[in-house]
């Protein structure tokens, strides 16, 4: 239940009745919990209008809504509040009765989200980048969708553009056969092309040329282009196995081939668009022009976009769109959403770039162009091969078959990455680390992941009938209240961290949840508490929190083996 939205409520009404004000008050949760589980200072912000004293406004406050909620007030003005105990094990029950379903809510009811993610370009190898924008893409699809929003992944694949010049110029010089070639192949061609054009700059003439005729359906370019596309996405596909990422659509640039004549013909008549130098271009007041039309006819990144948007509005009708795409695209997007603004595309429609920062390898920005991007496969591959050492020297693994172990190493070691990935906010840079990703006292998935099967563990060794939450009292100078007092607010950052696109959140929110239950594995006993009602109670309560982990990483894309 989320708790928040009824407190909002509640002051809501008492301020319309105490002073005929409409407002929206903003209510957090107090820093120090000894305040309580939730504060307002709504009673600050009403005091300039009404001309009068904080605390007096708190107080009135208070006696209003004090017949359903517990309140104090603290100064200069804050009126905070404090769930009942018979609420947080309400919601322990509601935890184990609703499983895996728990967090889930309507939040998103009748509307539609798409999520642009992952991209990776065709004849490239799959980089850094774009497994930050499947990690972080799929986890916001999965909120999105867990909080009842209509849910559509699509994969903008990099199929399309000049570059493909590039690569059908070079394959043609080259006479090799397309077939064979691997995708470090073709990368290669692309690096060696630019070396050459540097020296020689009418071979970029020739390249686009080479694009234009697949853009006008050359049968025979058509065909390398085609023998090119299925080599790389059989080589992403490994990617996507091992991600356990399956995205709802990979339409890509090329779709669009056919659709841009419309979409520059309405850009055009909304005279959005000017000649210049040849080409057709659209202007902005605070930035670059974009170019719509090349002077050799071509169109652009920018030109798919728009024809993209279109589509994804024809079809899906969606009230968000979300794009995440790297930092460095920043200007594109804004292109593209003023542009589509100006088209009156976004009515009650969304766009948002998540603009996700670069990882930094310790030698510095990895770049295709200079060919010294650091292999993925490398990456994940190592990264599986750490967790196999771990499941292997520890207790656990001593039982397990040859087979159980690897598919623990996988879930371990790919969900490490992932989630060194989530637990930073997506705009920020982030530096490369094996020792925090594998941090076993820390904010890591293997941490979260051991913490889940120590909660499992503890469950199996006791059959209860039920483990059920009943009042205990005094509950807040006991054990059990630090993960109590936690462990309610799962849903509430569900929706922040989807109406934020920030699944750092979440990440936060679990590491603390994995050391608030470890403290308290740590401090009483669970199966040998004294009395039945406390057993069952902490049975309850450790139940609760593996669900939650266990719904919580799942969200992540990121697997919670019951034995570690
Ligand atoms: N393929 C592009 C790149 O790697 C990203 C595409 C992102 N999505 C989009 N609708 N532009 O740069």
């Amino acid at each position: 239940m989320v708790f928040k939205s009824e407190i909002k409520e509640v002051i809501k009404e008492a301020v319309k009745e105490l002073y005929q004000i409409d407002i929206d008050p903003v209510v957090e949760h107090p820093a120090q919990e000894e305040h309580g589980d939730y504060s307002t200072n709504v009673a600050m912000v009403l005091a300039d209008r009404l001309e009068r004293k904080p605390l007096d406004i708190a107080e009135e406050i208070k006696d209003a809504v004090s017949k359903s909620l517990r309140t104090d007030v603290a100064s200069p003005g804050f009126i905070n509040f404090r769930l009942s105990e018979e609420a947080l094990l309400g919601e322990v029950n509601r935890i184990n009765e609703l499983k895996n379903s728990y967090g889930s809510s309507d939040t998103g009811k009748g509307k539609t989200v798409v999520v642009d993610y992952s991209a990776p370009n065709i004849a490239k190898r799959f980089g850094v980048g774009h497994l930050r924008s499947t990690i972080i893409g799929q986890a916001l699809y999965n909120l999105y969708s867990f909080i009842g929003y209509k849910t559509i992944g699509d994969n903008h694949l990099g199929d399309w553009g000049t570059q493909f010049g590039v690569l059908l110029a070079e394959i043609k010089d080259s006479k090799a056969k397309v077939e064979d070639l691997t995708v470090d192949d073709l990368e290669k061609m692309y690096v060696d092309f630019h070396q050459k054009a540097e020296k020689d700059p009418q071979l970029m003439d020739k390249a686009r040329s080479w694009f234009k005729k697949l853009e006008e359906g050359d049968k025979e370019v058509r065909r390398i282009w085609k023998a090119v596309v299925d080599v790389s996405l059989k080589e992403f596909d490994w990617v996507y196995d091992l991600l356990g990422v399956d995205i709802d659509y990979a339409y890509g640039e090329s779709f669009y081939g056919g659709k841009m004549p419309a979409v520059i013909s309405e850009v055009r008549e909304r005279g959005l668009s000017k000649k210049s130098a040849g080409a057709e271009i659209v202007e902005f007041e605070d930035m670059p022009p974009a170019i719509l039309v090349k002077s050799d006819g071509a169109t652009t990144y920018f030109t798919r976009d728009l024809a993209t948007i279109k589509f994804r509005i024809d079809e899906w009708d969606p009230q968000i769109i979300i794009y995440e795409v790297g930092a460095d695209q920043t200007l594109h997007f804004r292109q593209v959403f003023e542009t589509a603004n100006k088209l009156s595309w976004s009515k009650d429609r969304e766009f948002v770039h998540v603009a996700h920062g670069l990882i930094r390898f310790k030698e510095g920005k990895m770049s295709t162009r200079r060919g010294q991007t650091i292999k993925l496969e490398e990456v994940l591959n190592e990264s599986v091969s750490r967790a196999r050492k771990l499941v292997e020297d520890s207790k656990t693994g001593k039982g397990l078959s040859s087979k159980q172990k690897d598919e623990i190493a996988k879930a371990v070691g790919v969900g490490a990455v992932k989630y060194f990935d989530l637990s930073h906010h997506p705009k920020s840079d982030i530096v490369f680390s094996w020792e925090s990703m594998f941090l076993l006292e820390g904010n890591s998935a293997p941490y979260l992941q051991y913490t889940y099967a120590r909660a499992l563990s503890v469950l199996d060794k006791k059959e209860t009938d039920k483990p059920q939450a009943t009042s205990r009292k005094p509950l807040a100078s006991e054990a059990e209240a630090p993960l109590l007092r936690w462990l309610y607010r799962f849903p509430e950052i569900l929706e922040e961290a989807a109406a934020s696109y920030s699944p750092n959140l979440l990440c936060s929110y679990l590491f603390e949840l994995a050391q608030r239950f470890n403290s308290f594995y740590a401090d009483v006993p669970i199966i040998k508490a004294e009395g039945v009602e406390l057993q069952r109670l902490r049975l309850a309560i450790t139940a609760a929190t593996a669900q939650v982990l266990k719904n919580g990483l799942a969200l992540l894309g990121i697997e919670a083996p019951e034995r570690l």
